[in-house]
């Protein structure tokens, strides 16, 4: 038996920020903004919408997909750097709301690499036979941590939250490699200073991504045994669509085989790769037995790939 994903979700808040609607106030304009990063909308949470409450309507649709109920769900873990509050953590919230009274329930705080290591975390749980069903969930509410004034980050970020359900699936599905890591030396470059806002060395953080997001895609494959032409599919953090066509380029793919959703929902941290992947799975690109290549940098500084045969 593999170990897999059985089942996504997703939530974006209603409210849609474009370009021009930003202009408005931020001191910026939708031309820069496109040519440089590729974001086009974001979305934004309601004030009396806080970051559990977008968890809540992932897990939830993950839990249908996979045909589960909340009590299957062994443990919930959620990837955030932007929590309701220190405790309880989000995790703790979702898992009552939820119902999944058999769950253990903790955050992770790996910034936009969150996703990766929540999956990376609940492969080993369930490898191992002690869980059958963990609940994954990358979830930010950036929007709260944004500093209007600061057109450097400003623009960057979005709300949302992706969800999935890990569990065994069949032989020759699921993952096969994983490759994480951290420096924490860089942690200067992407942080939330002391009035909680983020704190970003663009260049630096840009060098950083372009570097690292395509060393860690070409490790994953070569610790999967495999080669850069037995990959079907990309799917990279959306923070830069720079910093994704480098990664994209190294693994000598054309456009048609990365994902791209930055556009809509411009950087989500850690909902961002899960928010792709849930639609490419929706929109049919992504089809069953195809092998994908995940891959995440962020603060921390962090990241991490994996490698997944797509299929259950
Ligand atoms: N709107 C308009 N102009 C802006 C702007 C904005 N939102 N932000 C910066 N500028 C201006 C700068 O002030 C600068 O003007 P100047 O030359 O007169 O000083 C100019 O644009 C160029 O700025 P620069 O920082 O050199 O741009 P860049 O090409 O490096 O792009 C980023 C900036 C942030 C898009 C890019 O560095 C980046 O994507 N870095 C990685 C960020 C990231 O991925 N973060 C998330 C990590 S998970």
């Amino acid at each position: 038996m593999g170990v897999g994903i059985i089942g996504l979700g997703k939530y974006v808040p209603a409210k849609k920020v474009t370009n021009v609607e930003l202009e408005k106030f931020v001191d910026t304009d939708d031309e820069w903004i496109r040519t440089r990063t590729g974001i086009e909308a974001r979305h934004f949470a309601a004030d009396d919408e806080d970051t559990s409450d977008l968890a809540i309507h992932a897990a939830k649709e993950a839990l249908q997909q996979a045909a589960l109920s909340a009590e299957q769900i062994d443990m919930v873990i959620v990837a955030t750097v932007t929590p309701d509050q220190a405790f309880p953590s989000v995790a703790n919230i979702v898992q009552d709301a939820i119902g999944a009274k058999n769950a253990a329930s903790m955050d992770m705080s790996a910034a936009c690499t969150g996703f990766m290591y929540g999956l990376v975390t609940a492969q080993q749980f369930v490898q191992t036979g002690a869980y059958n069903n963990v609940l994954v969930i990358g979830v930010e509410k950036l929007s709260k941590v944004l500093d209007f004034e600061n057109r450097n980050t400003a623009v960057l970020f979005g709300d949302g939250a992706s969800a999935a359900i890990v569990s065994n699936v069949a032989e020759g599905r699921g993952f096969l490699a994983f490759d994480l890591g951290s420096d924490g030396s860089g942690g200067k470059h992407l942080f939330l200073n002391d009035q909680r806002h983020i704190e970003m060395n663009g260049r630096e953080v840009f060098k950083f991504a372009v570097r690292t997001m395509g060393e860690s895609a070409l490790r994953v494959i070569e610790k999967a045994g495999l080669q850069k032409e037995d990959v079907d599919y990309l799917i990279p953090h959306q923070a830069n669509i720079r910093i994704m066509d480098a990664a994209r380029t190294r693994l000598g793919l054309p456009e048609e085989k990365m994902s791209k959703t930055i556009h809509l929902y411009g950087n989500t941290s850690a909902a961002s790769i899960g928010l792709s992947l849930y639609d490419d799975v929706a929109s049919g690109k992504i089809k069953d037995g195809d092998k994908l290549v995940l891959v995440g940098f962020g603060g921390g500084l962090t990241w991490g790939a994996i490698l997944l045969i797509w299929g259950k």
